[in-house]
């Protein structure tokens, strides 16, 4: 093999760079030279890439967001364009792609690779949502970024007396909720996994309430209900009235943590090897801190699972 591509693809992440240091880096040391496509896969249709060189990724590691840009694609979905990216691909002399993103783009990777073109996938989103691995790259730094903005939501919060909802990203995951919830104190957790009950909730608050809080904080997932329809049910049903912060992309941003820089750079590094030893289809992750690669479909054949002992866990230390 001598020449491979990467791009990154959906929502953004801290990290990705990261990983795209590692891809070029490790390729590099194996001879292997590496094309950057910008846009994720709208660059691949239209074959908007260069030739990254070990200088090209130097100072990133520590950058948010990615330095080859990001999109989502629905046309890719379509045929012809997958082969209008491919012909592209074959006439830069690139042999094999890494994505970097969510199960969104994992998709893309898997028609590429029924049509005989080598793909592997890392994952890349704060959602921590790709069946197949432990933690996604992006996921750490996010919950840190929610929890720092919690320990401010709770400084305004303790001095006025007022409650909080405050609504995470995660899409239909609730990784992010249940992580920040528990690492921040919430009082209450609401994720998708979890069906809710609103008077558990409000016998929660009036309970702390009775004993001397001044105030609780409640974290919504947003595939579970959103900040703004749960105080208004707080307000219906309790007459209690509550503060709403919904902290949308500021989690998608920021300066990865060590965490994660660890975590893309020993995926990206696997994902040049899984294809140097010739194998197509695959997926990287983490499980028991072993990198490991697997069947891309998997990822679609299995379906992610919150720790939702951490949700029994933050109820108990929340009372
Ligand atoms: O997948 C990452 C994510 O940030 C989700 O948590 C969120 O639901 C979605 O992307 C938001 O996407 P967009 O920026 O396209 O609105």
């Amino acid at each position: 093999m001598k020449r491979i591509a990467v791009l990154t693809s959906g929502g953004d992440s801290p990290g990705m760079n990261a990983a795209v240091r590692a891809v070029v880096r490790k390729a590099n040391f194996h001879g292997v030279e590496v094309m950057g496509i910008f846009h994720g896969y709208e660059g691949f249709i239209h074959g908007k890439m260069e030739l990254l060189n070990l200088g090209s990724v130097g100072g990133i590691i520590q950058r948010g967001g990615t330095k080859l840009f990001s999109s989502r694609c629905p046309e890719f979905k379509q045929n012809e364009y997958q082969l209008q990216g491919l012909e592209k691909m074959k006439e830069a002399g690139v042999e094999a792609l890494v994505v970097i993103g969510g199960d969104g783009s994992y998709r893309g990777a898997k028609a590429l690779t029924e049509k005989g073109f080598p793909c592997v996938g890392v994952p890349g989103t704060i959602d921590n949502d790709i069946p197949g691995t432990e933690y996604t790259i992006g996921f750490d730094t996010a919950i840190n970024t929610v929890i720092e903005s919690i320990d401010k939501i709770r400084d305004t919060a303790t001095s006025h007396e007022n409650s909080f909802v405050v609504e995470v990203m995660g899409r239909n995951a609730g990784d992010i909720a249940l992580w920040a919830g528990l690492a921040a104190g919430a009082e209450s957790v609401i994720i998708p996994e979890e069906e809710y009950n609103l008077d558990e909730i409000i016998a929660r608050m009036k309970q702390g309430e009775a004993r001397g809080k001044k105030h609780s904080i409640i974290i919504v997932a947003e595939g579970a209900i959103s900040a703004n329809d749960l105080a208004k049910l707080l307000k219906e049903k309790a007459g209690i009235t509550t503060r709403v912060s919904v902290l949308g992309h500021i989690q998608r941003g920021g300066s990865p943590t060590a965490r994660d820089r660890v975590l893309a750079s020993r995926l990206g590094a696997k994902a040049v090897e899984v294809l140097l030893e010739g194998k197509s289809g695959r997926a990287v992750g983490i499980k028991n801190h072993q990198i490991y690669d697997y069947d891309l479909d998997d990822v679609f054949n299995n379906k992610h699972k919150a720790d939702v002992s951490l949700y029994t866990l933050s109820k108990e230390l929340s009372i």
